[in-house]
């Protein structure tokens, strides 16, 4: 609810918009941008950036860019200009690229970083663009929220890459739900299935820092799985529409065609939001196999409410939502109402970090063991190498081809 009313409130703030006349830092004419893991879709991220800036009239420069591979950053930020002393590079690179005078922070590296990186980007005062998921397991999830926080405190503006939030349709329906014109959510299935992503093999000679870096969708320790890594978008769609997180996940799921890595082939999930309200989870990554994606919900409509007189807004679309997150954050910080997306996709990544230990485990596994009871097995359940491994050079890869067994793990 409350992400429905900071998009209503960011397109109300476009009409009163003026880029000219806005007091927010750098909203004179354009703000110092930099990205943080130049793969695949952090160049996608910063072409979206950069033409969202267009779209809401600023000229934002690219002043940095950081990649654990430094060529990877000095080949993004050769196509904008920036000078190679500014293309950062290695475990720690972000800590000199978060020191330059960039303003705003687009962050697109594997998840397993992004607590980390996010973290220090708010301390060091930055506004964030971070892709999904945020987190690989409970205490990732929960140091995101904890620094979103601070970002409040802060006047900092965080968008996660969830963009479903950013879709005029998704929009438009959660603005109906929540207005009660569709009536309560009674179920509904989620699906995320389609074919493999990339394999990275081991090269000769290959460290296991840089091999886990390369083959990263395979590694839960990097990934999350891809219940974390994909299908979390669906899983965000339902806590949006639903109104919160599950309280519950209890599922199954195996490994048919995977080489490398530890990750499962597909996961099967229930999810129980409370109140007699199931959510089944379905997700694959099998070439070969139907492609399924998006969500069904079944409505209770006898507790729809009749509401003539309420217009659905209409939402801006430009571009896509890849470009209209960015669209919304920048106008969020020139109007100095900086959107804060930092818990809903904290809550959307832990509940498919609860979908995936219930796949893992077998067992049935409690929304509050992730978040609130201390005691809990799952409360403190750290994937390896962290973060702070790399940053040490301390990281040794986890087994190829070792996985969970459901009943033993
Ligand atoms: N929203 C979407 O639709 C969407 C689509 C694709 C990917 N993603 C997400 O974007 C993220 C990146 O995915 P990708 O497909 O671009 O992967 P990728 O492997 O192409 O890119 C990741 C980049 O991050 C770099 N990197 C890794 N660790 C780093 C570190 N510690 N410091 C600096 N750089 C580091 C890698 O070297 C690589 O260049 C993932 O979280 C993924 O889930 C989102």
């Amino acid at each position: 609810m409350s992400e429905m009313k900071g998009a209503v409130a960011a397109g109300a703030a476009l009409g009163a918009f003026t880029i000219l006349g806005a007091t927010a830092k750098g909203a004179g004419k354009g703000f110092k941008v930099g990205l943080i893991g130049c793969g695949g879709r952090g160049g996608g991220a910063l072409g979206n950036h950069m033409a969202a800036a267009k779209q809401v009239g600023l000229e934002n420069t690219v002043v940095a860019t950081c990649d654990y591979f430094k060529g990877k950053a000095e080949g993004t930020g050769g196509k904008y200009g920036v000078p190679k002393e500014k293309c950062f590079g290695g475990p720690t690179g972000y800590k000199d690229f978060l020191a330059t005078d960039v303003e705003i922070v687009l962050i697109a590296t594997s998840p397993n970083f992004r607590p980390v990186h996010y973290e220090a980007a708010i301390k060091a005062g930055k506004h964030v663009f971070m892709e999904k998921p945020v987190a690989v397991d409970p205490p990732g999830g929960r140091r995101i929220i904890a620094a979103g926080e601070l970002a409040k405190t802060k006047g900092l503006a965080t968008v996660a890459g969830t963009q479903r939030r950013h879709q005029r349709g998704y929009q438009e329906r959660a603005f109906r739900i929540q207005a009660g014109l569709e009536g309560n959510i009674a179920s509904g299935c989620i699906y995320w299935c389609g074919g493999a992503l990339w394999l990275h093999r081991r090269g000769e000679g290959e460290s296991d820092a840089d091999y886990l870096v390369r083959n990263w969708v395979s590694f839960t320790g990097m990934s999350g799985d891809h219940i974390v890594e994909q299908h979390v978008h669906n899983i965000d769609v339902a806590n949006w529409f639903i109104g919160h997180p599950p309280a519950t996940a209890a599922g199954f799921g195996g490994r048919a065609r995977r080489k490398t890595g530890d990750q499962f082939d597909f996961h099967s999930v229930d999810f129980d939001y409370g109140g007699g309200v199931h959510i089944h989870s379905m997700c694959r990554q099998i070439n070969g196999t139907a492609g399924l994606g998006g969500e069904h919900f079944v409505f209770n409509r006898t507790t729809r409410e009749e509401k003539p007189d309420l217009k659905v807004p209409e939402f801006e679309e430009v571009g896509g939502a890849y470009q209209q997150e960015h669209a919304d954050l920048l106008r969020s910080i020139v109007a100095e109402k900086p959107l804060n997306e930092a818990q809903n996709v904290a809550e959307a990544t832990l509940a498919a970090i609860m979908g995936r230990i219930s796949t893992y485990t077998g067992q049935l596994i409690k929304w509050d063991d992730l978040v609130k009871n201390e005691k809990s097995d799952w409360y403190g359940l750290t994937c390896t190498p962290t973060a702070e491994d790399f940053e040490k050079g301390e990281v040794k890869a986890p087994p190829d081809d070792v996985v969970a067994i459901p009943g033993k793990a």
